[in-house]
């Protein structure tokens, strides 16, 4: 089998992640990668062995990719993905779609034109312990879900924020703990729920933080269809970074989500657990509160591309969650 020719574009923090998912890939090869901090790009280069660009349309001309990864600042995800599946490249984006709804529907609708395979990471649906939940909803022994809580009480600080100068700010994060870190957990959730969203009340601030613009701590409702309701808390101004926790009230059980363990409690008294604490694949390094679970999707996305597979969070999924995630600022003051 011919291996898929890989570039990648945004050479920052998260970009490891996908390097080393490349890398470790039975399906493609690593062909270029790209940063305008020519540095960033360089080394990349150099540890990963691929030429590197400091102009991603002079990447996608020259090397003609068959798959762009995408780890760049969110205000540039719909256009840069847009411009390399209009070079004939297929997308795979870092979340969240983009900084408002708009750009992220007309980037889906191009991909559909275009014929291209358009995916968004999620990468917490793949971690073991989410499919275990997943399992047990769509069984129907746990019953209807009633109303479901998350948390997320992670620490970003300072340091974090200023180590990325588009981050903090509104026209290129397009938001914080939300948009950023919290759309992890609000999208587990809203996919387990799995209904329409009917209505949301949120409110933000900004608490723990003096030199960003956006949000650090945010709360809110989200009514659905189905008759669900789900509250929701989040705060990146915690002292520490904590395992998000969902917890789905049913009928007949509760269930409680979080990174490497997950827990069924029946109505009986007993109990179903799944403890992986030892057992969590570390090598593509550790950030254990929010899942390593990249190279699952990574590798779903390469066999869609190779026709081996559906594409299973492909640009219209994630635009569900997208357009939860727009409504919370809408419903907290701010215009997306
Ligand atoms: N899935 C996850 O769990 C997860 C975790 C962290 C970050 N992310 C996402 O990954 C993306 C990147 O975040 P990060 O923390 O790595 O940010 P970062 O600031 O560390 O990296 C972004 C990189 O993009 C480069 N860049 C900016 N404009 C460019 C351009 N026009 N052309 C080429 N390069 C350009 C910057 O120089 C920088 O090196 C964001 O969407 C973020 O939300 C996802």
């Amino acid at each position: 089998m011919e291996k898929l020719r890989v570039a990648i574009i945004g050479c920052g923090r998260i970009s490891e992640k996908h390097f080393k998912s490349v890398i470790k890939s039975e399906y493609a090869s690593l062909v270029a990668c790209c940063d305008i901090k020519t540095d960033r790009a360089r080394n990349a280069a150099s540890l990963y062995n691929c030429r590197s660009y400091s102009d991603y349309r002079t990447l996608l001309s020259e090397e003609k990719p068959d798959v762009v990864q995408i780890c760049l600042p969110h205000y540039l995800h719909s256009e840069v993905s847009v411009a390399a599946m209009e070079s004939g490249s297929h997308v795979l984006c870092e979340k969240p779609m983009d900084i408002n709804y708009q750009k992220a529907e007309w980037a889906t609708k191009r991909a559909k034109e275009l014929g291209r395979l358009y995916g968004i990471i999620s990468q917490c649906r793949y971690n073991p312990t989410s499919q275990f939940v997943k399992k047990a909803l769509e069984s129907g022994k746990a019953g209807k879900i009633l109303s479901v809580t998350s948390t997320l009480t992670w620490a970003r600080d300072d340091l974090y924020y200023s180590g990325s100068d588009w981050k903090g700010t509104w026209d290129k994060e397009g938001g914080g703990v939300i948009i950023d870190q919290a759309i992890h957990s609000i999208d587990l959730a809203n996919w387990l729920i799995g209904s329409e969203v009917k209505d949301v009340a949120a409110t933000i601030a900004v608490q723990g933080h003096s030199k960003i613009q956006v949000e650090d701590t945010a709360c809110g409702l989200i009514c659905y269809e189905n008759g669900v309701r789900y509250g929701f808390y989040c705060m990146n101004n915690c002292c520490c970074n904590e395992p998000i926790e969902i917890k789905f009230f049913c009928e007949n059980a509760k269930i409680i989500l979080s990174y490497d363990w997950a827990k069924i409690a029946w109505k009986d008294g007993s109990e179903e657990v799944l403890d992986l604490t030892d057992r969590m694949d570390k090598s593509l390094g550790d950030k254990s509160y929010w899942g390593v679970s990249h190279i699952e999707q990574i590798n779903q996305f390469y066999r869609s591309v190779l026709g081996l597979e559906e594409l299973e969070i492909s640009a219209e999924e994630a635009l569900k969650t997208h357009a939860l995630i727009c409504k919370i600022y809408e419903k907290a003051g701010i215009a997306k």
